[in-house]
């Protein structure tokens, strides 16, 4: 009798969204703080999210809602929010801050995965909203110069989540590359703020890889690296309304690396502006590499004082690819090599100032070379007042209404 009333609770209090029948909606909401997190800043609340994260996969009606609740500070340890998970769609509704602990802190990394602060795996239908922050004490990294004595991880990496949605999440100061999308198809991420230090390493806002059909839109981002980066197996990507400064631009890329074969393709990146960014729009592949990058279109582009405002490179090389004595991106040292193919690349209403006066450089490798890259509609200037101009290098395309003109592109 006591046992079976026992079981009876327990059914009711820890499967709350078995049936919708015996609870309400709200049943379906997964506080931490109800799973022992404390909320202070201080003490370790991983458990916690762990206990909590694992209800709310575990339910099966009602889209479970993992809750952080606004107005406390969580501290978590490195943690893998697993999937699959029962129902269609999971909700993480991050309203409060989540902070690493310091690197001089004990960090307990879990599954001998030192990539990654917080992970969400093999989730369907994931929805992180919330308008939360999450904050990854960076600069207790940065100072470590050596990767090899401290490899740094990711703020936040999102894998193997189809029609994942992720809305008006704040990161700061992440270690290295703040987000991480890989292997998530059909992704809409909107409204993100990333911002770290200028001079802080490797700090890449979003980082895309081997996902298709995507749409991020709506974002301010500012770090020390690239704003976005599209890597290699990324195809239907629409980025828009993006806000980027300071940082290294929107790259596609690098691609190619260490002689791999890669491809991107069907990519948009329209009206996005760059405040005093080292490049603006970039394609950057490595000298060695294979597969190719096409049908990529840069469209509506403003630029507040870019350093390089479009530069494609096609066979990048560094002191650690081919042996010190390997000189960086090195224009004329171009050998016989393979390099990632470039084809239907277009620039279109492209404007405002350069801080260099070499405001296109299409760098492309003499084999492979680059085809059909289309520019229209560019006008930048330079900074101070000089004539800006165009480099090029086997880049093959046409050109209409552009300062500076691109008489070398043939
Ligand atoms: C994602 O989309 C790409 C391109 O459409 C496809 O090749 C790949 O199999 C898809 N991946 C998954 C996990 O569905
Ligand atoms: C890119 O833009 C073109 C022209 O506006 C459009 O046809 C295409 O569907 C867009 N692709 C993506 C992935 O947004
Ligand atoms: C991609 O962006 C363009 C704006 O250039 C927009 O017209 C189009 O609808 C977007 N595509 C998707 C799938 O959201
Ligand atoms: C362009 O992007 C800005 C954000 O940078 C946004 O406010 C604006 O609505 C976008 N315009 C269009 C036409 O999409
Ligand atoms: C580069 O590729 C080679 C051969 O595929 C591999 O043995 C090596 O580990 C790779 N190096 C790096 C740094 O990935
Ligand atoms: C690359 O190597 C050259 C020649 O050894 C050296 O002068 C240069 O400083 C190196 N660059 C970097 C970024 O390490
Ligand atoms: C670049 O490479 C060419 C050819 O190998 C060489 O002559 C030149 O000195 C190199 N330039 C620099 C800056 O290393």
């Amino acid at each position: 009798m006591t046992c079976l009333f026992v079981v009876f609770l327990v059914f009711v209090v820890f499967t709350p969204c078995l049936s919708s029948r015996i609870t309400t909606k709200k049943d379906c909401i997964f506080n931490v703080l109800d799973y022992g997190a404390s909320g202070d800043g201080e003490t370790d609340d991983t458990n916690a999210f762990k206990a909590a994260w694992d209800e709310a996969c575990g339910a099966t009606k009602n889209t479970p809602t993992l809750l952080i609740p606004i107005g406390k500070t969580f501290k978590l340890q490195p943690v893998h929010f697993k999937g699959p998970c029962k129902s269609q769609s999971v909700h993480v509704n991050l309203q409060g801050i989540i902070i690493a602990p310091r690197r001089d802190d004990d960090w307990k990394w879990s599954d001998n995965d030192r990539a990654t602060w917080i992970r969400f795996y093999d989730i369907n239908g994931l929805v992180i909203s919330g308008g939360g922050v999450i904050d990854g004490k960076g600069d207790s990294w940065w100072s470590c110069k050596s990767n090899k004595k401290c490899p740094k991880p990711s703020a936040l990496s999102i894998n193997c989540c189809p029609d994942l949605k992720l809305m008006g999440l704040t990161s700061i100061n992440s270690p290295r590359n703040h987000l991480s999308i890989n292997q998530c198809n059909g992704s809409f991420i909107s409204d993100l703020r990333i911002s770290a230090p200028d001079d802080s390493p490797n700090t890449d806002g979003v980082d895309i890889s081997e996902s298709s059909h995507m749409v991020l839109q709506n974002s301010i981002i500012g770090t020390g690296d690239d704003c976005i980066a599209i890597n290699s197996g990324s195809s239907f990507i629409n980025i828009t309304g993006v806000i980027c400064g300071p940082g290294h631009g929107i790259s596609i890329g690098s691609l190619g690396k260490n002689g791999s074969y890669a491809t991107v393709e069907e990519v948009n990146v329209t009206n996005c502006t760059f405040v005093e960014t080292t490049n603006g729009v970039r394609i950057k592949t490595w000298k060695g590499g294979s597969g190719y990058a096409r049908k990529i279109t840069f469209k509506d582009i403003i630029l507040q004082h870019v350093q390089n405002p479009v530069i494609i490179t096609q066979q990048y090389v560094d002191n650690h690819s081919f042996g010190s004595s390997s000189p960086k991106r090195n224009k004329t040292n171009y050998g016989s090599s393979s390099a990632v193919a470039l084809s239907d690349i277009t620039y279109k209403n492209v404007r405002g100032t350069s801080e260099s006066e070499e405001a296109i450089q299409l760098i492309c490798d003499k084999n492979v070379g680059c085809t059909n890259i289309v520019l229209e509609g560019i006008n930048i200037k330079s900074s101070n007042g000089g004539k800006t101009h165009a480099t090029c290098q086997n880049a093959h395309g046409t050109f209409s209404s552009c300062t500076p003109n691109v008489p070398c592109l043939d």
